[in-house]
């Protein structure tokens, strides 16, 4: 090999490397988008009662008691968590006032993950019913509607 011919072999294999390096930098990024996978979600219910009314709130899954919290006119609740791993990622709430109660389901992972909200699920609380928004395509659209038991 020439002089010159040996510069330009060095010279291609520096240019690999650098390529190389490139490469497993996308690599690590795409953990990053792993990590991004798990995010958080947070999830918040708003007052919108009449006559500044509040409402009591309890929320639990299988790991975790939220505890009771009384949320005041045009004040809302809300907590964040991550998807478990499992996928199976469940919270419900009790919610009361004056007007009467319910029971739902605020966060059910295979409901709820990319189908109608991924990392911001909102609720609200209103004369008629507890309301549900899907965010996913035209959004906010409420899907989910669950009227008070008196
Ligand atoms: C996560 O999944 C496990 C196993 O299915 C379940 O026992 C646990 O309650 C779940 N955690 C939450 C926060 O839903
Ligand atoms: C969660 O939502 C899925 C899909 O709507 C439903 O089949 C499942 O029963 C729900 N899980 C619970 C524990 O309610």
């Amino acid at each position: 090999m020439s002089l010159v011919n040996r510069n330009y072999f060095v010279l291609a294999i520096v240019l690999c490397l650098l390529v190389l390096q490139e490469a497993m930098t996308k690599a690590i990024s795409t953990d990053d988008t792993t990590e991004a996978i798990l995010s958080e979600v947070n999830v918040d219910i708003a007052n919108k009662l009449p006559n500044g009314a509040t409402f009591t709130i309890h929320c639990k899954s299988g790991n975790d008691d939220l505890g009771t919290h009384v949320i005041g006119a045009g004040k809302s609740y809300g907590f964040s968590f991550k998807i478990n791993v499992t996928g199976s990622t469940l919270f419900f709430c009790g919610v009361s006032w004056q007007g009467g109660q319910v029971e739902f389901d605020i966060y059910n992972t295979s409901r709820d993950d990319g189908k109608r909200c991924s990392d911001e699920c909102k609720w609200l609380a209103k004369e008629d019913a507890v309301v549900g928004f899907n965010f996913i395509g035209t959004g906010p659209n409420p899907d989910i509607v669950i009227p008070w038991q008196k």
